[in-house]
């Protein structure tokens, strides 16, 4: 992959997620929509913060038609992280996506552990089983969340750069990497809320519309605090989400409940060499 396929790539991945939303859609859920022009812009940065920094894990395929797929995966400390995995649709179910996948796996040759937020289709769950992934069922919240319901959170500030090495102690304490640069570009990109008090620490991004994008805490109590916190941020009128939850994180199921949001399940938490961090609310794409 090079710096100028990004684009491509972006319109790409949106195209084949929309698809993918189309066939698997509940009656129940929220409508699927084609990504904003402000997550295709967030989307592109993170591409090319990727493409700087792991440009060994980021691949594409090609036809006499141009672009037809993408994958980026990442390396932080000795963790295998897959970032993003699509082919266009109408030429799934060929071979390029294997193709793709092994090709990204060389970049996390020497790496025992592996993490990855698996989508709704069989045909992903095939290819991450047969590359040794155990499927972790993944849980999701979503609602409204009115201001009543909220409880007062003591001691949380903002966080800024000067945070990150707090951060990276954390991460290697929840799930043995730290995001490393990663903390860079989500820094500039989320507002950031740490808390710091000696009975824990933690750290979460928030949203654009409220909720966790990445949480992640030395303990439930500092993890509860800190989501509370990201719901606040969202609004009353709008629903927020809190994704990609494994089973263990039941704290998380916990605080939504008390939310009053809805509980649903879809994709997995793919792992391989390692048990599903807790507590911890992963992000789709740094994982
Ligand atoms: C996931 C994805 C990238 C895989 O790429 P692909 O080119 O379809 O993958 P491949 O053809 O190499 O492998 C698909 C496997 O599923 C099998 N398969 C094909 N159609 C299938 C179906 N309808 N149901 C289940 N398995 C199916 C294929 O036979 C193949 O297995 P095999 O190699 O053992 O024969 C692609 O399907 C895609 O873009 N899906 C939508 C977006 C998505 O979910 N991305 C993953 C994000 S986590």
């Amino acid at each position: 992959m090079r710096a100028e396929d990004v684009p491509g790539v972006e319109r790409l991945t949106a195209e084949g997620f929309y698809d993918l939303d189309l066939r698997t859609h509940p009656r129940s859920w929220p409508e699927p929509a084609m990504r904003s022009e402000a997550k295709a812009g967030r989307w592109r940065r993170r591409a090319q913060h990727m493409l700087r920094h792991d440009a060994g894990g980021c691949w594409v395929a090609e036809d006499g038609t141009g672009l037809i797929g993408v994958s980026i995966a990442l390396k932080r400390d000795l963790t295998w992280i897959l970032a993003s995995y699509a082919v266009r649709p109408g030429l799934q179910g060929r071979g390029v996506g294997k193709q793709l996948l092994d090709a990204s796996l060389t970049h996390g040759r020497g790496c025992l552990r592996g993490m990855l937020a698996a989508s709704e289709d069989p045909k992903a769950a095939r290819r991450y089983r047969l590359a040794g992934f155990t499927m972790h069922p993944a849980m999701f919240l979503t609602g409204k969340v009115s201001r009543d319901l909220l409880p007062v959170v003591d001691r949380v500030r903002e966080g800024s750069a000067g945070d990150i090495d707090l951060m990276n102690s954390v991460d290697r304490r929840v799930r043995d990497s730290a995001h490393g640069v990663d903390h860079e570009l989500l820094a500039s990109e989320y507002r950031l809320v740490v808390i710091d008090r000696s009975t824990g620490s933690g750290y979460a991004y928030v949203d654009a519309d409220g909720g966790p994008y990445l949480l992640a805490a030395t303990n439930r109590r500092t993890a509860t605090d800190l989501l509370w916190e990201t719901l606040a941020a969202s609004s009353p009128d709008e629903p927020c989400t809190i994704s990609h939850l494994s089973p263990v994180n039941e704290w998380a199921v916990d605080v939504g409940m008390a939310a009053r949001m809805d509980l649903m399940s879809t994709g997995y938490l793919a792992l391989r060499g390692m048990k599903p961090p807790l507590p911890y609310i992963p992000s789709g794409h740094f994982l």
